[in-house]
């Protein structure tokens, strides 16, 4: 398996106006295969959203990246906002709690999906539709068509978080990052949307990195998983290995914490 993404001594630091900054990624060495999906877990400020920010040119003006970040071979630091926008979206897509928010209140889901793959070269308007039905259902959606025909202000929250997590789908980036895009889901609907991430890989080969809190998501998802504490990445292994033998203390206290384990696997 070649690698899509590496990762080699990645510093990532903001600027706070004081002394040496945040460091907020510290000498990261990761790599993802094609058509990988890794899951990454960690507390709180432990740089999980800085890592995935940096590989899609989304890092706020005060952070400092030194190191080396490459997708497909080539250099991502030091981009140009052009050539970003040439990959972003359509080879990387970034998948974030809130996305669903992204949507525009106001114009009819349809009439987005259309306008959106349009813009990426998609103009096929009727395989279009079909295709997006097609992702609605793997997310849940009984009724795709009633659903492309609302408006967002008619549906909830987790609605929205799913449609947009299919129109993510729907141009069939190559390198999909996943921000914790389940964590304001109810439960069954969180296995579903990450059934359905999941399924991406294994029909198209999409390479993965998925964040999450939740230990049987991530056990449910991951080829390897890493663990990121403070900024570094303490642990790294696969699913069996952090699951069953994990070696760091603060990886053992996160599988502690969730007594549910096997049961979410089983529900998933
Ligand atoms: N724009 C920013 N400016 C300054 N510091 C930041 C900024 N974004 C993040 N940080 C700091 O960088 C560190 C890593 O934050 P990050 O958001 O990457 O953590 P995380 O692992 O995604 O946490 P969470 O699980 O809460 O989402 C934290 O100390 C945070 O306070
Ligand atoms: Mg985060």
């Amino acid at each position: 398996m070649t690698n899509i993404l590496e990762a080699e001594h990645l510093n990532i630091t903001y600027e706070t106006g004081e002394g040496e900054g945040q460091r907020a990624v510290i000498d990261l060495c990761l790599s993802l295969g094609h058509g990988e999906i890794l899951t990454v877990v960690g507390g709180s400020g432990s740089g999980k959203s800085t890592f995935l920010h940096s590989a899609i040119g989304l890092l706020s003006d005060s952070a400092h990246i030194v190191g080396s970040l490459k997708y497909e071979g080539r250099d991502l630091i030091g981009l140009t906002e052009e050539k970003w926008n040439g990959l972003r979206g359509v080879e990387i897509a970034l998948i974030f709690q809130n996305t669903g928010l992204s949507l525009n209140p106001n114009r009819r889901i349809k009439k987005q999906v259309l306008e959106y793959a349009e813009a990426h070269g998609m103009r096929e308007a009727t395989q279009v539709v079909k295709d997006m039905e097609a992702l609605m259902r793997g997310v849940g959606f009984v009724d795709p068509q009633r659903v492309l025909n609302a408006y967002p202000f008619q549906l909830s929250g987790g609605m929205l978080q799913r449609v947009a997590i299919a129109m993510a789908m729907l141009l069939r980036p190559k390198l999909i990052l996943a921000d914790e895009p389940t964590s304001a889901l109810d439960v069954t609907v969180q296995a579903q949307v990450a059934a359905q991430i999941k399924r991406l890989r294994d029909e198209y080969g999409t390479s993965i990195i998925f964040v999450t809190h939740n230990m049987g998501v991530a056990s449910y998802m991951a080829d390897r998983i890493a663990v990121m504490e403070r900024g570094r990445l303490i642990e790294l292994g696969t699913r069996d290995q952090i699951i069953r033998h994990p070696q760091a203390g603060y990886t053992k206290l996160l599988l502690a914490a969730v007594p549910e384990l096997e049961e979410t696997e089983g529900m998933l």
